[in-house]
């Protein structure tokens, strides 16, 4: 049985010149030349026994004027030679095309898509366009293909809306992926589509971090929210207290010591002296000998930051003997600054999810209640976890990801070996705690190392991101190149199509100039999770995410309503919205 049956429709050109996988394929006639759109399929036949094709994508048509002159160089030889005609009209049409696997028969006589080339086309070879029935033929081929076991399906070919597109939910997952796309593109939905999917799973493990509460009402879902300042002192399940021991040092120092302040180096040293002995304290007193024996200054262990504070006061006022009465104490002074960012920010109640939780929250076995929040997939709707962030500082948003992250994959790394489930990190809007100026702001730099770790060596302890961002070009370059797998959705800024231009592994310029033309919720997936490159329309979720997508004109075409901004005005004091 044939793999594909073409006729004279079909035919696009000769195969002029191969360069491992980019082939040029010269075109005679406009009418043929009308067939090759950038992105399309094509297919060349292997000589053989076998049936046996090539199949490439289309990069690139150029059309050269040879007015007279003699031809371009490549195509010099062309009229003696091999007795091939150049068209009549002196232009020289020319196809680029990317190969990309190859279509054979299994042993048993079944045809079968591999990305793998095993031979070069001939000069001289037909290339032929699939389209209609042969691009069906494919489709289904590339579709039967890409659904296994761990697949999961996520649209439709944008080429062929009859065959559905698989993402290897496997590969897509072990190296990491971006999901990059300009503002209201479809990068929220995609998320939730993904989701949606995983959801279905007995065991899946995946934690978004949600920034903007997008994703609240997913009712498969777990809620965790980082409490606001109206919520503090409730102890809920769906709250999620982040005790200000589980800061590790660098995070502290990025807190409250202010480096520009000529007594940083000594306010850090004594500082972490203090720490270190409550710590301790805590330690000594419930008999935790193997855990004092190891124990450091970054070891999650609860501790009173009153006495800290107590004890840096007593310091900073401290008065000794000197020759003639007393003198001030060799810190007299210097942590008076220190003091003020330590009260202010621990009475403040927008910090309140670190400082004012209920005492259950600050006892030495909460922390693993805690990360039982975080990472449980055991019981009913806990396999996807949505955190909800809206409500922390913005001043210290990256802190607090890039803490609850490094628990989540310390916890992972420590977990025995045999017992690691894996999981993913799902980062939405991730220009806003991973941004590329590096080394300029601590608080960020220590959400960024956090996650730089995870990119690094998570894949060995099963720890994946998924990174989302609408701008590529302000996310942390090292994060990004991890990604094996991009999904780029509609780009419409220059700088960030050349980031993710950059991303893409494989040498295919003309499907990425479609970047900035996509339609919303369409993509461009690149990587092993895919079996070709493709364009994919996703499928919407069925839940959506909280789109917050406003319709101007209609809302401005609604009659008026009393406004109320007195009580807007007393939200904004009361830092409270309901
Ligand atoms: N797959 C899709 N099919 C059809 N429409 C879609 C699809 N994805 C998104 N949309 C439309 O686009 C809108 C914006 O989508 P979404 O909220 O996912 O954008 P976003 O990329 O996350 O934007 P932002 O960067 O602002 O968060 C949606 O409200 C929906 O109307
Ligand atoms: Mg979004």
């Amino acid at each position: 049985m044939a793999i594909f049956t073409f006729d004279t429709s079909h035919v696009l050109g000769k195969v002029r010149a191969v360069d491992t996988r980019r082939v040029d394929v010269q075109v005679n006639t406009d009418e043929d030349l009308r067939k090759a759109r950038v992105g399309q399929l094509i297919a060349i036949a292997l000589p053989g026994a076998i049936e046996e094709w090539l199949i490439g994508v289309i990069d690139r048509v150029v059309k050269t004027p040879i007015q007279g002159e003699p031809p371009d160089q490549n195509f010099e030889s062309d009229e003696g030679m091999d007795g091939v005609a150049l068209p009549r009209e002196s232009v020289l049409n020319t196809v680029r095309i990317t190969l990309v696997g190859t279509v054979g028969l299994t042993s048993d006589n079944n045809p079968r898509f591999s990305r793998s080339l095993v031979q070069v086309p001939e000069i001289d070879g037909a290339c032929h366009v699939l389209r209609d029935a042969q691009l069906q033929t494919f489709m289904a081929l590339l579709s039967a293909e890409g659904k296994t076991e761990h697949s999961l399906e996520i649209g439709r070919y944008t080429i062929d809306e009859k065959a559905a597109a698989y993402l290897d939910g496997n590969k897509f997952f072990q190296r990491h992926a971006s999901l990059l796309g300009s503002t209201g593109s479809g990068k929220s939905w995609t998320v939730a589509a993904i989701l949606e999917q995983a959801a279905k799973l007995p065991s899946s493990n995946l934690i978004v971090f949600d920034l903007h509460g997008e994703y609240r009402e997913l009712s498969y879902a777990r809620h965790l929210r980082i409490p606001g300042p109206e919520e503090l002192g409730k102890a809920d399940d769906s709250l999620l207290f982040l005790p200000y021991w589980l800061l590790n040092a660098e995070e502290l120092q990025a807190m409250f010591i202010d480096r520009s302040e000529f007594s940083a180096h000594n306010q850090v040293m004594a500082f972490q002296d203090i720490v270190v002995a409550e710590k301790k304290k805590t330690l000594e007193s419930m008999k935790k000998t193997d855990v004092l024996n190891a124990f450091t200054l970054d070891s999650p262990v609860p501790f009173a930051i009153g006495n800290v504070i107590a004890d840096l006061k007593r310091m900073n006022e401290e008065m000794v003997p000197g020759a003639r009465g007393e003198k001030q104490g060799p810190f007299y002074g210097q942590f008076s600054r220190l003091l003020v960012r330590l009260n202010s920010k621990v009475t403040d109640k927008r910090y309140g999810f670190l400082f004012q939780a209920p005492a259950v929250a600050h006892e030495y076995k909460a922390m693993a209640s805690m990360v039982g929040q975080l990472m449980d997939y055991s019981v009913s709707k806990a396999q996807i976890k949505v955190i909800d962030f809206s409500e922390v500082p913005a001043d210290i948003l990256p802190v607090i990801v890039g803490l609850v992250a490094r628990i989540i994959y310390q916890v992972q790394f420590w977990t025995d070996r045999n017992n690691r489930k894996p999981m993913a990190l799902v980062c939405d809007e991730a220009h806003m705690y991973l941004p590329k100026k590096d080394g300029k702001n601590p608080v960020e730099q220590r959400a960024i190392e956090n996650f730089e770790k995870i990119a690094k060596e998570g894949r060995k302890y099963g720890v994946a991101l998924l990174i989302v961002s609408q701008r590529p070009c302000d996310v942390s370059p090292t994060i990004l190149s991890q990604c094996n797998n991009v999904v780029s959705l509609r780009l419409t800024n220059g700088d960030d199509q050349a980031t993710v231009k950059r991303l893409m592994p494989e040498n295919l310029e003309g499907l990425m100039d479609t970047l900035p033309i996509l339609d919303i919720g369409e993509a461009l997936v690149v990587g092993d999770a895919v079996l070709l490159p493709s364009r994919i329309r996703i499928h919407p979720p069925k839940e959506k995410p909280l789109s917050a997508t406003i319709d101007f004109w209609d809302e401005w075409t609604k009659a008026p309503d009393k406004p109320d901004f007195a009580k807007s005005v007393e939200n904004m004091r009361r830092q409270n919205r309901s």
